[in-house]
């Protein structure tokens, strides 16, 4: 009896470790987000001979969008698979002239994938800006000699890389703040399908990212205690519940329309109020 009480325990503490080690794990993750310039070309095993030249990709140029514009199968947690991985878009070429683009698991060709979201954006870009009536239009290249210059342009592939938390991250009041609410636990991977942008509002998409408290980092409201006032604007506490609590309450809105006509799919329910983002302590 003794003896099976000990194994109990045993196993209740290793249990508990490896639980402790999971979560530490988790709220440690991160994922390396290449900012450079990346050169676009058929891989090497496929015999493919080119008939124009490579295309180098501006990573970080796109990042004004969320990333699964692009990595659409991504879920915001796991590893990122690149667009021609086995079972996805792993045929190069479309099989004959005259076939359908799509391979035996009727997955479009990667040369189809590309052109469709590469072209098809940047075409889509220009009229959304002319439509509104922009001067100067931003966008990528329409041209095939926008993509594949001739004669070839230099193979870049950088790689430089951003370390980014995929964990929760903690975010604490100021020291000089007696904080009145405990600290905010922020899954920050499962903001990913908005664009960094979003939030990282100053962001260039390769420099250091900042901390939100780096530039608004008055401790005090400044105008009233009205956190929508413009002159509040570099308190903290403005910034942060202006950024969170705004989208939160947009989707816990747009939840309850879904519900209301009883939509198949609703979106994820976000806290809105104070203890779902404020833990006890
Ligand atoms: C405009 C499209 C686009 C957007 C937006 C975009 N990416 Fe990418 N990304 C690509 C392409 C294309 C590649 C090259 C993929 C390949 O080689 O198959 C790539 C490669 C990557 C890789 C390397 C994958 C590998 O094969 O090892 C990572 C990691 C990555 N992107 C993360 C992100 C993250 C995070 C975001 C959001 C900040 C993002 N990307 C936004 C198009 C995009
Ligand atoms: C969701 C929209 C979108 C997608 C998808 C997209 N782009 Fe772009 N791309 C843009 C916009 C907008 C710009 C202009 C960004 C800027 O200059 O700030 C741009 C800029 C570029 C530029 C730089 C042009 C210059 O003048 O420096 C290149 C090259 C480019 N894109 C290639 C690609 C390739 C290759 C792909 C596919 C792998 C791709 N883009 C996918 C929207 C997109
Ligand atoms: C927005 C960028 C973009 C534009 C514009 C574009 N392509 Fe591509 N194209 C790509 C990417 C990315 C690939 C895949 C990588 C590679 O093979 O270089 C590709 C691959 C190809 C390939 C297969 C590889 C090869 O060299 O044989 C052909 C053929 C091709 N494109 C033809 C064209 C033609 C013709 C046009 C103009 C009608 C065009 N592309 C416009 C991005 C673009
Ligand atoms: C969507 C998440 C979110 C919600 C909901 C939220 N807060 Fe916050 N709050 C934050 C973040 C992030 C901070 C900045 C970090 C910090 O100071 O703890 C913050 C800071 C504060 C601070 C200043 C620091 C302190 O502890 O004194 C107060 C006060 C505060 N919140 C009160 C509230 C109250 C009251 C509610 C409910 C009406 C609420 N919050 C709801 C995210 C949230
Ligand atoms: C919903 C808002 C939101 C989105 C979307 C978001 N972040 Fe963050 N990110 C934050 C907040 C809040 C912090 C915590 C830092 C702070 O309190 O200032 C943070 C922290 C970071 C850090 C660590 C900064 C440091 O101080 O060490 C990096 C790097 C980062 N984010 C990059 C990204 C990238 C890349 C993306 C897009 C894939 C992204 N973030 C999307 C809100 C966001
Ligand atoms: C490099 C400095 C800098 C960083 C870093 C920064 N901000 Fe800002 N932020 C500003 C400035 C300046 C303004 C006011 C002017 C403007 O809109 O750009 C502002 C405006 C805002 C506004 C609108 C304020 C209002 O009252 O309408 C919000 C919300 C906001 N920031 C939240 C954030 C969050 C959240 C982060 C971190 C994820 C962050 N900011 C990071 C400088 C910064
Ligand atoms: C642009 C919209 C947006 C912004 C900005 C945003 N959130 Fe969220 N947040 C969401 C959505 C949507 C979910 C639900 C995601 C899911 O469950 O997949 C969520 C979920 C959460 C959750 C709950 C996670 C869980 O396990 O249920 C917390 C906590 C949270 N957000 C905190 C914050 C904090 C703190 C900030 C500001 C630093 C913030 N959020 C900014 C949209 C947003």
């Amino acid at each position: 009896m003794k003896r099976l009480f000990f194994i109990a325990v045993f196993w209740f503490v290793f249990a508990f470790v490896l639980t402790g080690v999971a979560l530490a794990e988790d709220a440690e993750a991160t994922f390396e987000l290449p900012i450079g310039t990346m050169t676009l070309e058929a891989p090497q095993d496929t015999g493919y001979k080119a008939t124009l030249s490579s295309v180098n990709f501006p990573h970080s140029l796109h990042f004004s969008y969320s990333c699964q514009a692009c990595h659409h199968k991504w879920d915001g947690t796991g590893p990122i698979k690149s667009c021609g991985t086995s079972g996805c878009h792993e045929n190069f070429w479309a099989p004959k002239p005259g076939q359908a683009d799509v391979s035996e698991n009727s997955v479009k060709s990667l040369v189809g994938a590309y052109h469709q979201a590469c072209r098809d954006c940047h075409r889509n870009e220009a009229d959304r800006q002319k439509a509104a009536g922009s001067k100067s239009i931003v966008t990528g290249p329409v041209a095939c000699t926008g993509c594949h210059p001739d004669p070839h342009s230099q193979v870049e592939n950088s790689d430089e890389t951003l370390t980014i938390p995929l964990g929760i991250i903690n975010i604490e009041a100021p020291e000089e703040v007696e904080a009145t609410r405990g600290a905010v636990g922020f899954p920050h991977g499962l903001h990913f399908k908005y664009a960094c942008k979003d939030c990282h509002h100053d962001w260039d998409g390769e420099s250091e990212v900042e901390a939100c408290d780096s530039c608004h980092s008055e401790t005090k409201p400044s105008g009233s205690r009205n956190i929508k006032d413009e002159a509040n604007q570099m308190y903290y506490l403005a910034a942060y519940h202006n950024a969170c609590i705004t989208c939160h309450r947009d989707t816990d809105k747009k939840r309850r329309e879904a519900e209301a006509v009883k939509a198949a799919d609703l979106p994820k329910a976000a806290p809105v109020n104070c203890k779902g983002c404020h833990s006890k302590s």
